[in-house]
């Protein structure tokens, strides 16, 4: 199990722009694979998004290529979201992951 406060960028590169923070918690919940209990909360920082947040709550199946998470919900300009992440994994090695997310969101 770990706790994760990661910079969210618009872009893989480290020096991209920074929009926001992925905060949350991911646990091992698989005995037959890699398959992970994602809990993660990405808060945004930036113009008109900022003080708002995505609630991603889901299975992360950490070798499928693209992994399907629901959006369950959100706050500020986000309230009442629902919908999907797609994740991908952009670039790993043994210090650093980069990770690609698609989100796509209902909202009022
Ligand atoms: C985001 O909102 C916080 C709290 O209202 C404010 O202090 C900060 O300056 C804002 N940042 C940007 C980039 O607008
Ligand atoms: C992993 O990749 C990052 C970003 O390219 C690099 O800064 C770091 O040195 C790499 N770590 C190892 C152990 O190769």
């Amino acid at each position: 199990m770990a706790m994760m406060d990661n910079p969210l960028t618009v872009g893989p590169e480290p020096d991209s722009e920074l929009v926001g923070r992925a905060q949350g918690i991911y646990a091992s919940a698989s005995q037959t694979e890699v398959g992970l209990l994602m809990v993660l909360n990405m808060a945004f920082t930036q113009g008109k998004y900022n003080g708002s947040s995505l609630s991603v709550l889901g299975r992360n199946s950490v070798y499928k290529r693209v992994r399907e998470m629901p959006v369950v919900g959100g706050s500020g300009v986000f309230r009442f979201a629902r919908g999907y992440a797609l994740a991908e994994t952009h670039f790993v090695n043994v210090t650093t992951a980069v990770m690609e997310y698609n989100v796509y969101v209902f909202h009022y």
